[in-house]
């Protein structure tokens, strides 16, 4: 998105008062100029500051304060801030409380909560959007509404149906859950030889009755093969434990023996630890999650990404596909559409905080409902329709518009 043909905006506006928010929504509505909000600015499709007709980006890079009350166990954080600055401020005030929210420390809060949002405590305490309490938030005629004068299915829709559909959200009142003092994580991995295709087809049947305070992963790295120099898949299985070695090994070795998890393969540090440790940020200063415009080694490629929800285990075959497609060096897009022709059938709708244009995308004029509806409804299936309500209620007009946003019914 950083090449001398993408479209540029007319003016980039960041608001240091909310007077500014209403000044712009008001003269974007009466020059018939598109707004696109950006908190973070890791839409996977950049739709949060590229557009094909003229518009304007409102980046909230100045509006974002984290006030943490600990004792009660919120905190009020305005939507420019980055998860990073959420952890660390929360961290200053205690090591033993968190916030739901994902790995990589850059992502907008704005954004991250506007899709959902799911990362390591998702299991034990939801997504970020279930721990939301309260908003501030701004409508396409310059009001400034909280939950109860929003009503329940408007907050219902802000906190997973998407960005940049309904209005600005200026503010976020948080949950803060507890998390223990010493939590663990392990990551390791084993080669195909090492019989990993049965271990990933048991980690399939075994990983999500694990207890809750876990969240299992299995990463499948394409990798050179140092017996022949083929590629090969190296499967590597991982989880942070809400809990001490000494807790964890017990119960990986009752329900998960096969897997032979050792002492060796875990490692004990603080949540806001396992923050960097995830990060790839071991041994950096906790402030460095303070810094918006870090690129770590995982942020640091660029690519294109799709998400599926796989209802049923993964079959052997396909996990010998897997194989067999990576060793005969296929380029990644072939694998992509390879995977796709393997499982269409049982595709389950995708992830809205994974952006995916090849889902669908709206007209550049009018939105037609039933083209939005072809995205719309692989990100929210039955919700489409409530999330339409919504939209036609809070911004009949459609002012906040986009390639996938929801559309008022006309
Ligand atoms: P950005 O500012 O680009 O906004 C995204 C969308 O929300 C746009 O449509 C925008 O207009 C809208 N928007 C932003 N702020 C708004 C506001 N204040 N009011 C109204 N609309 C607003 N997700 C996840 O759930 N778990 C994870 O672990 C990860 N990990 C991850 C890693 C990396 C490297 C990337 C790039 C992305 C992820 N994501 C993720 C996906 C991420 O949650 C998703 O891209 C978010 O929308 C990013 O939010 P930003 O505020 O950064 O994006």
């Amino acid at each position: 998105f950083n090449s001398t043909d993408t479209p540029k905006p007319l003016v980039i506006v960041t608001p240091s008062r909310t007077s500014h928010f209403q000044a712009t929504i008001y003269r974007a509505r009466k020059h018939g100029i598109q707004i696109r909000t950006r908190s973070g600015g890791h839409d996977y499709e950049g739709l949060s500051y590229v557009a094909k007709v003229p518009f304007v980006v409102v980046d909230l890079v100045n509006f974002r304060s984290v006030d943490v009350d600990a004792e009660n166990r919120v905190a009020w954080v305005q939507a420019g801030a980055i998860l990073g600055e959420v952890y660390y401020r929360i961290a200053e005030k205690s090591r033993t409380l968190a916030f739901a929210g994902g790995i990589y420390h850059t992502i907008g809060v704005g954004g991250y909560i506007r899709g959902g949002g799911f990362g390591l405590l998702f299991r034990k305490y939801g997504t970020g959007g279930d721990n939301v309490i309260d908003t501030q938030f701004i409508d396409v005629n310059g009001r400034i509404l909280d939950r109860k004068s929003m009503g329940e299915d408007m907050f219902w829709a802000i906190r997973g149906g998407g960005g940049g559909s309904f209005g600005i959200v200026l503010a976020w009142k948080l949950i803060l859950v507890p998390v223990p003092a010493t939590v663990t994580a392990f990551s390791f991995s084993r080669t195909l030889e090492q019989n990993a295709t049965q271990l990933i087809l048991q980690w399939q049947d075994i990983a999500h009755q694990l207890p809750n305070e876990m969240n299992p992963d299995v990463t499948m790295f394409s990798i050179n093969s140092t017996q022949d120099g083929r590629k090969t898949i190296l499967p590597s299985f991982s989880s942070l434990f809400l809990g001490t070695i000494d807790e964890l090994l017990p119960i990986m070795q009752q329900r998960f023996p096969q897997l032979g998890l050792s002492r060796q393969d875990c490692i004990e540090m603080s949540w806001i630890e396992s923050i960097l440790y995830y990060n790839q940020l071991q041994n950096q200063p906790l402030e460095i999650l303070l810094n918006r415009t870090f690129r770590t080694p995982v942020g640091g490629q660029y690519y294109k990404i799709k998400s599926d929800y796989v209802k049923e285990p993964i079959s052997e075959t396909a996990l010998n596909d897997f194989k067999t497609a990576l060793s005969s060096w296929l380029i990644a897009e072939s694998w992509i559409g390879f995977l796709r022709r393997q499982h269409h059938s049982r595709i389950e709708p995708a992830y809205a905080n994974y952006r995916d244009l090849d889902i669908g995308s709206n007209n550049v004029g009018i939105t037609s409902y039933t083209q939005a509806s072809v995205g719309g409804r692989k990100y929210f299936k039955n919700n489409f329709d409530r999330l339409v309500q919504v939209k036609t209620k809070i911004d009949p007009e459609n002012s906040f518009k986009h390639e996938q946003s929801i559309p008022p019914f006309l």
